[in-house]
């Protein structure tokens, strides 16, 4: 498994990671199942885990995730780095932002409890909240940092004026954004080559476009033809990908089987070069 600096001054971690949204929300596995999915993770050198206090059914079970990979990462749990996103509510199992400061400090104390831990590794702000000035928002979260609750802040879903805009409060370590085969903007925009340029981490989420995505990602032009020709799997070849675009980007695919995370670990210490990582998009729709 390689592993790169998550950030500028950041934790070395594994350049695929686990995401633990679907351990977490309706569908989710069997504990034992959950445990399964952690314990195989870790076997397979992931040292990268993704996280929030609202991978949960509804506003009755936030924290759920937390303390399932708190569970699963026990004893190991200075080996490796958790990554909690912050500024969303669950309510009726919906979806909603909330980015008002008051929130997000409760959010941080909730989650160290959850988490047993002193400080929390590196907290995600999820997206700017038209209520609250996004400034407002990650100043509390500076505060904590300030405080010793937090060790480094990293934004989601952000364009380079968000960025711009979260780098006049506090430095930031970590951008959390969609980035699949189909969704690209990350590239197309410049937040792919503003990561590149200032050392900041990229972290993709739904790197196969999510559960509804993934069944299709074999279907997608030539991707299958041309994993099989590289001898992985087409999820294998899609990582590999990402990882070797550019030597920041860190991948969190979710899994709710252990044959998953067993599968796009292998991606984790494949090399690409250059000619090999055009190939691949040769292969893809137009970014
Ligand atoms: N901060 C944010 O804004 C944000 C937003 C969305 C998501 N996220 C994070 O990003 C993570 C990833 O996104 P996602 O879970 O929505 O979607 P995803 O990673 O694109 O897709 C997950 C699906 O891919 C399947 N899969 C994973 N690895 C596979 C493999 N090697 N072979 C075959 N199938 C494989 C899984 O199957 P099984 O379930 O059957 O194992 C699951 O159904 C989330 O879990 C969450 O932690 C963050």
């Amino acid at each position: 498994m390689k592993m790169r600096r998550l950030g500028p001054d950041g934790p070395t971690v594994s350049v695929i990671g686990l995401g633990g949204m679907l351990l977490s929300i309706t569908g989710r596995p069997p504990s034992d199942q959950a445990m399964r999915v952690i314990r195989m993770a870790l076997d397979r050198g992931i040292t990268l885990f993704d996280t929030s206090d609202a991978y949960c059914l509804d506003e009755h079970d936030m924290g759920h995730n937390e303390q399932v990979l708190a569970r699963g990462l026990e004893g190991h749990r200075n080996r490796v780095t958790l990554v909690s996103t912050v500024g969303l509510r669950r309510p009726g199992g919906a979806w909603t932002v909330d980015s008002d400061p008051e929130y997000l400090t409760e959010s941080v104390h909730r989650s160290l409890k959850n988490q047993a831990v002193e400080c929390l590794d590196v907290v995600n702000l999820y997206s700017p909240d038209r209520r609250v000035p996004y400034e407002e928002s990650l100043g509390a979260l500076a505060r904590l940092k300030e405080q010793g609750k937090i060790r480094y802040i990293g934004i989601c879903n952000a364009d380079l004026s968000l960025i711009r805009r979260a780098e006049t409060v506090t430095p930031i370590q970590v951008i959390q954004n969609r980035w699949n085969p189909q969704h690209r903007e990350i590239e197309r925009e410049g937040v792919l080559a503003h990561c590149v340029e200032t050392g900041k981490a990229l972290m993709g989420y739904a790197p196969f476009g999510g559960t509804l995505g993934a069944p299709t990602l074999t279907t997608l032009g030539k991707l299958s033809d041309q994993a099989r020709r590289r001898r992985l799997s087409p999820y294998q070849l899609v990582l590999s990908w990402m990882t070797n675009k550019a030597p920041v980007t860190f991948i969190t695919p979710g899994a709710r089987r252990p044959e998953s995370v067993e599968d796009s670990s292998g991606a984790g210490s494949v090399d690409f070069d250059s000619d090999a990582v055009r190939a691949v998009e040769n292969t893809l729709p137009a970014p």
